[in-house]
């Protein structure tokens, strides 16, 4: 593996040098490098510099110019304006940075992250015997997407699916379960689509038997406590709930096209164990305390509308334990057998009061610190065309998986109007990649925490910001290299040659991958990376327009054009592929 230095880096550290050498008193000086239309790069930042020790601006600028001998790097360095400093990078500086991302392979020259810690990432966490709903989405979409960016830079990034499989709605299924065992069939039984359908007959059932029967009430509640006491039989029958749902929700992560693995399904359920000795802890060390039999923990500046104070709640007065306390133990669980550095969950904003007051406990305990910290993602609401909550036209939550399905039924049309070659099979396929990339695409082009509106159409189309658009970009370049392959001698790098100002837009465009990749894992932003992609596409378009590939001048130019076909189809694949999206050879 060998990581390649950006051109944005290299330049940076020619320019700092040389001004720190013009302007030794100043220490270290950040030129403030940006890219530019006016050039490839501008710093502005002699210009503040120069104001603060009380020089003249242009007059520092053109001695850095003066002090930078670069010329493989540096084509061109003019001073500018009151102080700035255009810059132009040598067409062979860019051939040959991007010639060594290209010899890298999957990494494409992406260094690591130096400082790479352990991140706990939780996303994706339906609830047992529950349907999943439009609103897990997101969670899902957005939490795979950084799973993998994070794991990319070098993070090792572990991740926790925290399902809710454990509180008191347990006791009224389990004891309807325990009295009529036939109504679940055996996990292995069945397939997704079953399981959740005989999972809602059960939860229905169980839920009239409840309020009409006064004494299955009272058994329920007494099974709650069976449950949490660790009683074989109820917890047999709470594993089939657990198990059933498993086979439901692998089977819509599979139609989200999305690797869940076994081990990182950790429901709420996996926290019983620590919950008293949690709740003990935040006792004794006088975070929680007593308040009407209740254990809780109150916060100056968390206060509810009749301005009386709204604490977390650790522990009912009845001694059961909820919500806080099982996220209070996965804390000490992520931070102390984890060992994380960082913890990060991906949760509905909705929820941000309740991670506020976590977090907060958290801090109070030591758990979390300066090395240690916590955020939640706190992602917005997915809308409909109307911009109100997305429902169905009855008015209903969306089933998460009829929205897939018909996202996937939008992108055949797509795909089959578009089809020339393709088999009914390619077809299906093709539809499954595009409707599902179309899907996340949109959700993951938003930054997270604003609303988006689920507009099929517009996800699907072929023109603007989608992944339909980047998905063609990558096939059509993947037939150039097909039909390049038989007729020449297929993608080189060629850095004696000079480049035509759509070669070098995205030459410059390419070398910023890991730039980008490195600032949107650190923001756990996304929607930079899908941005950069799309860009990226939009790049290699006008490139494309201007720039004949197969019947350019030389030969030469056209391995060197072929190369910059190569390692852009290369690095929208990876790109797409970091945020959960197929790039299919044909389309
Ligand atoms: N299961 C919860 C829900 O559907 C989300 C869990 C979020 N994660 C957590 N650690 N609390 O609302």
């Amino acid at each position: 593996m060998a990581s390649v230095t950006s051109l944005t880096a290299s330049v940076h550290q020619r320019l700092a040098d040389a001004l720190s050498a013009a302007l030794p008193e100043a220490g270290s000086a950040d030129p403030l490098l940006r890219r530019s239309d006016r050039a490839d790069f501008q710093a502005n930042g002699i210009l503040a510099l120069a104001k603060k020790l009380k020089g003249n601006p242009r007059e520092l600028a053109a001695q850095v110019v003066s002090g930078i001998t670069a010329p493989d790097l540096i084509k061109d360095i003019e001073v500018s304006g009151p102080g700035f400093l255009n810059i132009t990078v040598a067409d062979g500086a860019i051939t040959e940075n991007l010639a060594a991302r290209a010899a890298d392979g999957d990494r494409l020259g992406v260094p690591l992250n130096p400082r790479a810690g352990t991140t706990v990432i939780d996303y994706a966490q339906p609830n047992v015997a529950k349907e999943m709903h439009v609103g897990h989405l997101r969670s899902a979409v957005i939490g795979d997407a950084l799973h993998q960016m994070l794991d990319f830079t070098g993070e090792k990034t572990i991740g926790r699916h925290h399902i809710g499989d454990w509180g008191t709605q347990f006791g009224m299924l389990i004891q309807y379960l325990v009295e009529n065992p036939d109504q679940l069939a055996p996990a292995a039984d069945v397939d997704g689509e079953q399981a959740i359908s005989n999972l809602n007959r059960v939860y229905k059932a169980s839920r009239a038997v409840f309020d009409a029967d006064e004494e299955f009430k009272d058994r329920a509640r007494k099974r709650v406590v069976a449950l949490q006491s660790g009683d074989k039989e109820t917890l047999e029958m709470w594993q089939r709930f657990v198990d059933e749902s498993k086979v439901y929700f692998y089977s819509v992560f599979e139609k989200l096209d999305m690797e869940v693995r076994d081990e990182e399904i950790v429901g709420e359920s996996a926290y019983n164990d620590m919950m008293a000795e949690t709740a003990r802890l935040l006792e004794e060390s006088g975070v929680a305390v007593r308040s009407e039999g209740a254990l809780v923990v109150f916060f100056d500046d968390i206060k509810g509308k009749d301005d009386k104070p709204v604490p977390l709640i650790v522990q009912k007065a009845d001694g059961g334990f909820g919500y806080a306390a099982s996220d209070l133990s996965a804390i000490r669980d992520r931070v102390v057998d984890l060992h994380a550095t960082t913890l990060l969950y991906v949760v509905d904003v909705r929820q941000s009061l309740h991670f506020k007051m976590v977090f907060e406990a958290a801090r109070r305990m030591g758990w979390l610190n300066d090395e240690v910290t916590a955020h939640n993602m706190g992602y917005g609401t997915v809308l409909g065309a109307d911009g109100k909550p997305f429902k169905t036209r009855e008015g209903e939550t969306v089933r998460l998986e009829d929205l897939l399905d018909e996202a996937v039924q939008r992108a055949a049309e797509v795909v089959r109007e578009k089809a020339r070659d393709l088999t009914e099979e390619e077809i299906q396929e093709r539809a499954f990649q595009v409707g599902i990339g179309a899907v996340k695409y949109a959700d993951l082009s938003t930054s997270a925490n604003r609303d988006y509106k689920f507009d099929l159409d517009q996800m699907v189309s072929l023109h603007g910001d989608t992944s339909v658009y980047l998905q063609y970009a990558y096939a059509r370049i993947q037939s150039i290299l097909r039909k390049a392959g038989a007729e020449t001698g297929g993608p080189a790098a060629h850095p004696e040659l000079e480049l035509a100002p759509a070669e070098r837009a995205l030459g410059l465009h390419l070398d910023a991958f890991g730039d980008t990749l490195a600032e949107a894992a650190a923001e756990y932003a996304p929607h930079k990376l899908a941005a950069y992609l799309y860009q990226l596409a939009s790049l290699y378009t006008s490139f494309y327009d201007k720039c004949p590939v197969l019947k350019a001048e030389t030969p030469a130019q056209v391995e060197n054009r072929l190369f910059l076909c190569d390692i852009t189809a290369r690095t929208l694949h990876k790109g797409m592929a970091l945020l959960g999206i197929r790039t299919p050879e044909r389309l």
